[in-house]
C-alpha cells in the first residue's frame, strides 16, 4: 500500500469510535487512523500532568504514523492537554502538523440547542473541573446559564461493557436527578465525554420530556469538514485513499468485540505499546 496521510483520531478507549464514526460519514474519502489508549483509561479523573503526559504521547505517535491532523476526540484531553500542546509542543514537530480538540467546536454552536438559555454539561471529573467548557462557551454565547456536573461513574460502566445493567441504571437515575434538581429551567443536555453516546437512551429514559440529549459526533464531523475547507494547505496534505486503521494499548481482541457498539460496524485493531503503563 502507498504511504498514506491519515486524519489521526484519539481517545482514552473507545469514546473516540463515536467521533470518528460520524466524521467517516460526513468525510468519507479520507484515510483515518485511530488510537485508542485503553491501557491507561479511564484518564477522567486522573491529574494534569498525566493526561497531558499520555496524550503528548499518543500525539508523537499519530505524527510518527505520518498524520497531517489529529482530533482529540476526548474531551478530557481537550480539555486538560490540549492548550499545552498546542502552544508548547507542535513548533518542535515541524509546520504544517495540526492537533484539533472537541470542545471548541462543540462551544461554538451549544447556544443553538437551548431556547430558555439554561444548559447541563455532563462529562468526566477532569472536563468538568478544568471549567474549560464554560471559558469557551462564554466566548460565543455570553449570556446562556451553563450547569455543569461530573459523572465519575459513568466511562468505568461503560469501558467494563456494564452500562447495560441495573447497577449502571443506578448510577446513570442518580446523577441525573442531582442535575435535575441543581439546574433548574433546562432544556438541553451536552454529553461532554465521547463515551456517553453509549448510553444516551438511559439517559434519555431518565429526564423529564422536552430536555434534549446532545452527542458531539456530528458537530465535530461538521467542525471538521468546515476546518479543512478553510484550510487548504492541511487538506492536501491529507491522503485520500478511504483506508481506517484501528490502534490499542491494549488488547486488540476486546477492542475489536468492544468496538461495534461504539463504531457501528466490526473492527480489526492492532496492538501499539507507547510505554510502560
Ligand atoms: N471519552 C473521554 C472524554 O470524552 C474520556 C473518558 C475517560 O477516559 O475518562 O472525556
Amino acid at each position: 500500500m502507498d504511504k498514506v496521510s491519515p486524519i489521526g483520531v484519539f481517545d482514552s478507549g473507545y469514546g473516540g469510535l463515536t467521533i470518528l464514526r460520524e466524521i467517516v460519514k460526513r468525510l468519507p474519502d479520507y484515510d483515518y487512523i485511530y488510537l485508542g489508549d485503553n491501557a491507561r483509561a479511564p484518564y477522567g479523573s486522573r491529574s494534569y500532568e498525566t493526561v497531558y503526559n499520555y496524550t503528548l504521547e499518543s500525539v508523537k505517535w499519530l505524527f510518527d504514523q505520518n498524520c497531517p491532523l489529529i482530533i482529540l476526540a476526548c474531551n478530557t484531553a481537550s480539555a486538560k492537554a490540549l492548550r499545552t500542546i498546542q502552544q508548547n509542543d507542535l513548533p518542535l514537530f515541524g509546520p504544517n502538523r495540526r492537533v484539533l480538540g472537541v470542545i471548541r467546536p462543540t462551544a461554538e454552536i451549544i447556544g443553538n440547542f437551548t431556547n430558555s438559555g439554561n444548559i447541563a454539561i455532563l462529562g468526566t471529573k477532569g472536563t468538568i473541573q478544568s471549567n474549560s467548557y464554560v471559558l469557551e462557551v462564554e466566548k460565543f454565547f455570553p449570556n446562556l446559564h451553563i450547569y455543569q456536573h461530573a459523572c465519575p461513574m459513568w466511562v468505568p460502566l461503560i469501558e467494563n461493557n456494564e452500562h447495560h445493567s441495573a447497577g449502571a441504571a443506578y448510577f446513570i437515575q442518580k446523577e441525573l436527578e442531582q442535575v435535575i434538581n441543581a439546574a433548574g429551567d433546562l432544556d438541553a443536555v451536552l454529553l461532554a465525554c465521547t463515551h456517553y453516546p453509549l448510553i444516551s437512551r438511559q439517559i434519555e429514559s431518565f429526564l423529564p420530556e422536552g430536555i434534549k440529549v446532545i452527542s458531539q459526533g456530528n458537530i465535530v464531523a461538521k467542525s471538521l469538514e468546515d476546518y479543512l475547507r478553510r484550510h487548504a494547505e492541511i487538506n492536501a496534505a491529507l491522503s485520500k485513499k478511504k483506508t481506517i486503521r484501528f490502534f490499542t494499548t491494549d488488547d486488540p481482541g476486546d477492542f475489536d468485540r468492544h468496538s461495534l457498539n461504539f463504531f457501528g460496524s466490526s473492527i480489526n485493531s492492532s496492538y501499539v505499546q507507547l510505554s510502560s503503563p
